[in-house]
């Protein structure tokens, strides 16, 4: 059941394989992901984390073959979304007095989430917690994501047990950072962040920093979610101040909606423009109706300008569009420059709306956008190569 990391850690977390969706229907997980769950074994014992609620009576029963319950002296609760503290209910049924480590926040949501008042800790940053040889240090780290998260470090064994920071969604038997395929690895690690931590990019530079200047021998960070990163783990700490630093490469994005091919059609002939000022930017169009939106965002997150396109309906924008400029706003893109295009066949307001959508949501918008009426003719797709020829001059 439980892999050995050290001779005093080892992972009793479960991989998810079959996780397809996460975060009910917003995060798409197609390579699946797992709930680390951590058991440090010293003079004294703790578990670090737990995993989510439908697997709870798995965790526990699996536990028990790691370990008698009541040899854990402390739990803690790095975060209590309830990926990671869902299993707590069955396993404090079995011992109920254990010790619950977590922070201020994360005793109000875990009673928030349970309804149960277990034997909490508090723990504020540089708290630490005597295991014997090596001992726990605590650092809060609100926002990263929820407001009661922290980390944990463990000296002696030099593990950072960094909760959701680090994490990426991906089920893995083997474990390690160098273990998987990277392109696969760094695809979900960029995902994971795009589509969770960027509105808090400025928290992680500057946790990062915290943590960095108290000069802690690093072997492994241990995330919640995927893999552990092993082998160098700074790599993966150096990627994320460049994705906190408004991250962006030399890629523009147009999303759009279509009914019958018009704003397609604009699309095309826009990216078309776009390429004909500047050969070296890789373009991508994503039709958002077709795309999963998730795979969107990692694109709008690499991206250093997109392009919004969708045709006028019943005086607004289609669907697809309008979840995803809800998702964008949410995750506040920084540096990031914008336009908006598509089709009409009366009103035509939808681009004034959208750019003023873009602007709310903090893009630079570029210019007033670009509306055609009807399909397209010959001389309306010039006017439209025209138009992606202006906005890759105005980046
Ligand atoms: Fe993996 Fe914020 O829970």
């Amino acid at each position: 059941m439980g892999k050995q990391l050290t001779d005093k850690v080892s992972w009793v977390g479960k991989v998810d394989w079959e996780l397809k969706k996460f975060h009910g229907d917003e995060y798409s997980t197609r390579k699946g992901s797992s709930y680390n769950s951590y058991l440090v074994r010293d003079q004294k014992t703790a578990l670090i984390d737990t995993v989510w609620q439908p697997f709870d009576k798995e965790f526990v029963k699996r536990l028990k073959q790691e370990i008698d319950l009541k040899k854990i002296d402390y739990i803690i609760a790095n975060h209590s979304e309830i990926d990671h503290s869902g299993a707590l209910p069955e396993l404090m049924r079995e011992i109920s007095g254990t010790p619950i480590y977590c922070t201020a926040n994360g005793i109000k949501v875990i009673r928030g989430h349970y309804h149960q008042d277990w034997n909490f800790v508090t723990v504020k940053t540089g708290d630490t917690l005597e295991l014997g040889g090596s001992k726990l240090i605590f650092v809060e780290a609100p926002m990263l994501h929820w407001p009661d998260t922290m980390i944990t470090y463990m000296t002696e064994e030099n593990i950072l047990f960094s909760n959701d920071a680090f994490g990426q969604h991906y089920a893995t038997e083997s474990l390690y950072n160098d273990t998987v395929d990277q392109a696969e690895l760094f695809t979900e690690a960029l995902k994971y962040y795009a589509n969770i931590l960027t509105p808090f990019s400025t928290f992680v530079t500057k946790k990062i920093y915290e943590v960095l200047n108290l000069n802690l021998p690093l072997n492994m960070i241990c995330p919640s979610h995927g893999v552990i990163w092993k082998d160098n783990p700074a790599r993966i700490i150096e990627q994320y101040l460049k994705w906190a630093d408004n991250y962006q490469e030399n890629r523009i994005t147009l999303v759009y909606d279509t009914m019958w091919n018009s704003t397609r059609k604009m699309a095309e002939a826009i990216a078309a423009g776009i390429r004909e000022i500047d050969s070296s930017v890789t373009v991508k169009l994503m039709n958002s109706a077709k795309e999963d939106k998730n795979d969107i965002i990692s694109e709008v997150f690499r991206s250093k300008a997109i392009l919004v396109g969708s045709p006028t309906i019943n005086n607004g924008y289609l669907f697809s569009i309008g979840g995803l400029m809800e998702m964008m706003k949410g995750l506040k893109f920084k540096n990031k420059s914008a336009a908006a295009f598509g089709s009409y066949g009366w009103s035509g307001e939808v681009i004034k709306q959208l750019t003023g959508e873009l602007e709310n949501s903090g893009f630079r918008v570029v210019n007033d956008g670009h509306r055609a009426l009807w399909v397209p003719d010959e001389t309306e797709l010039a006017a439209c190569v025209e138009y992606g020829k202006q906005f890759a001059k105005a980046l």
